[in-house]
């Protein structure tokens, strides 16, 4: 990881994370062979917003390669309720733990606690923006069911627009050869913009879609997502969208026996639960992965030599982020800075929002 942090999936080279897909199978298969590989190490888990299998998973991996854990699930128990900044959170956690994760509902959340930490930095979900050790979790879980993660015909479905495990899932995927992308949701839940633009600049073939009757027959994989209702600006608006994407029995008649279906969860109403008996459910299984992938996550991580890694130089922008959700409107002190992205255009250095 150039950077020391996990903050985006693209921070590793499709050579770590081929290597990090073998060693988390071989974690899995010979697990008493790294019980004691993090003792006397110390992993804070940070967790302003729910969550039960990344939190979980994270902290069992820990506690299995023999490390301790320490962190809040909720920050109304912590002095986050007493307006404690950010920044100072991570100043004063990054002098106790070894390596950090964090959830946090600001977009670029992440991006910024990785400015101020003593110790590296994970992403485990910053708003509606990207979501890494997931998508870890899903390249583990494709190697393992699909056998590659090449030539492969992946429909993504629901919430396309905040649904970052779909956005963190393109970006990785887009970088192997021969993938094709079905997109299929509402056209106000489409994908943003800036995974548009990753998608234009990886040259991998891709369409929208309506429905999943269309395209369900064609699929290789099929992910699907729920409706991010706790995103939503109004209650009205999250109503017009729910319930619009149920993958049921009878659109399963359509699809293909070697299909692999997997969600991120947690679940509403959009996988009907008899789906769960049917070979082509992945989602529990790729859950369990996610506690592999994250020991293969903390070894590596935890084996760099974070003080040699941080030399990036930061561009100073004189317009603020025009993104609402960005983490720079919640946390005042923060200054505006700002990065390229793949097509050489300027976006904002925490979100990525297109300046
Ligand atoms: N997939 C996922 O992030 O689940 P949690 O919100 O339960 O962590």
């Amino acid at each position: 990881m150039s950077s020391g942090h996990l903050i985006d999936l693209n921070d590793c080279t499709v050579n770590e994370w081929e290597a990090l897909i073998k060693l988390a199978s071989d974690i899995r298969l010979n697990p008493h062979d790294y019980i004691h590989r993090c003792e006397g190490k110390i992993m804070a888990t940070l967790f302003y917003e729910p969550s039960t299998r990344t939190q979980m998973s994270f902290q069992a991996a820990m506690l299995r390669l023999g490390g301790q854990i320490i962190g809040f699930d909720n920050p109304v128990n912590s002095s986050v309720s007493k307006g404690e900044t950010l920044k100072d959170t991570i100043r004063i956690v990054s002098g106790y733990s070894d390596i950090i994760v964090m959830r946090h509902p600001q977009e670029g959340s992440a991006k910024a606690a990785s400015l101020f930490s003593l110790c590296p930095i994970v992403n485990a979900g910053d708003g509606g923006h990207l979501h890494p050790t997931q998508t870890i979790t899903d390249l583990v879980t494709l190697s393992s069911v699909k056998g590659r993660l090449t030539d492969l015909q992946i429909g993504l479905c629901g919430d396309l627009k905040y649904g970052r495990t779909v956005h963190s899932l393109i970006k990785a995927m887009s970088n192997f050869k021969g993938n094709s992308f079905y997109l299929i949701s509402t056209p106000e839940l489409s994908i943003p913009l800036y995974i548009k633009e990753v998608l234009d600049a990886s040259g991998c073939t891709y369409c929208k879609v309506n429905s999943l009757d269309e395209c369900i027959g064609e699929l290789d994989v099929l992910y699907m997502t729920r409706i991010q209702r706790e995103r939503f600006a109004t209650p009205e608006e999250y109503e017009k969208q729910r319930g619009v994407y149920i993958l049921d029995i009878e659109k399963l008649k359509k699809a293909r026996e070697d299909l692999s279906i997997l969600h991120p969860l947690p679940r509403l109403d959009e996988i009907e639960i008899a789906i769960d008996d049917d070979s082509r459910a992945v989602y529990f299984r790729q859950a369990a992965y996610g506690m592999y992938a994250r020991m293969a996550l903390i070894l590596k991580m935890l084996e760099e030599d974070f003080t040699d890694s941080k030399d990036e130089k930061l561009l100073i922008m004189q317009n603020i982020c025009s993104n609402p959700r960005c983490i720079i409107h919640s946390e005042k002190y923060l200054k505006s800075f700002y990065k390229f992205n793949e097509s050489n255009h300027p976006i904002c250095l925490y979100c990525d929002e297109k300046l």
